[in-house]
């Protein structure tokens, strides 16, 4: 796979800022010059959509089936979205990508390592995670108060301290640990701090 581009992911439990950053990281690069791309996982096609329709009843299918969709979801992620943007050269941030399965679908029973190395057969590993850090009630508070949503079947306290617990184990030289707590400007501080490294 040619691979003439940026791959970013931003990682992190649900209410630590990801979509907020993202969107102030891609405003900044582009006022730069660079061609940036913003995707997502779960995304909107087929598999994504299956799963959107898990969050109101995860048990309707197994781990096992669970895992396997986000799995072809990405596969479909990757061939469609990520490595035609990185063939061209562009710069890609994705609002999740396999260190989210290996941090919830591990919380849920499957091994993390074995996640990750399942992803990294065909999933280009990026150029940096960001990984947003902010405890676990303040991410649900994020959610519930000041989006006024409810929490999905994948969010629900006690799974979610379990899944922010691997994202805390994760290593890896392409990880950088970014607080999330403090305001959205002076968490884009850190994250262009961060960036410029790979500019
Ligand atoms: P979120 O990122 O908030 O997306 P949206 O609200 O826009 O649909 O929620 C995605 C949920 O899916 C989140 O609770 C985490 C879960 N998830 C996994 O369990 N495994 C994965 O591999 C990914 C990408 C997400």
């Amino acid at each position: 796979m040619k691979r003439k581009g940026v791959l970013i992911a931003f990682e992190g439990i649900d209410g630590t800022g990801k979509t907020t950053q993202i969107a102030l990281l891609a405003e900044a690069l582009r006022q730069r010059g660079l061609s940036v791309v913003v995707t997502r996982e779960p995304t909107d096609g087929q598999y994504g959509r299956k799963i959107r329709e898990l969050y109101k009843n995860r048990k309707s299918v197994t781990p096992e089936e669970e895992l396997a969709l986000f799995l072809d979801d990405r596969r479909e992620h990757v061939a469609q979205v990520i490595a035609p943007a990185l063939a061209k050269g562009q710069v890609v941030l994705t609002d999740r990508y396999y260190y989210s399965t290996a941090a919830y679908q591990g919380a849920a029973g499957h091994d993390p390592q074995k996640i990750i190395a399942a992803n990294e057969l065909f999933a280009p590993v990026p150029d940096m995670v960001i990984m947003l850090e902010a405890p676990v009630s303040l991410g649900v508070h994020r959610v519930q108060k000041l989006r006024g949503e409810t929490l999905n079947d994948f969010e629900q306290e006690g799974a979610l301290a379990r899944v922010a617990d691997i994202f805390a184990r994760l290593t890896g030289a392409n990880i950088r640990r970014i607080d999330g707590t403090a305001d959205a400007q002076a968490v884009h501080a850190l994250v262009m701090a961060v960036v410029v490294e790979l500019f």
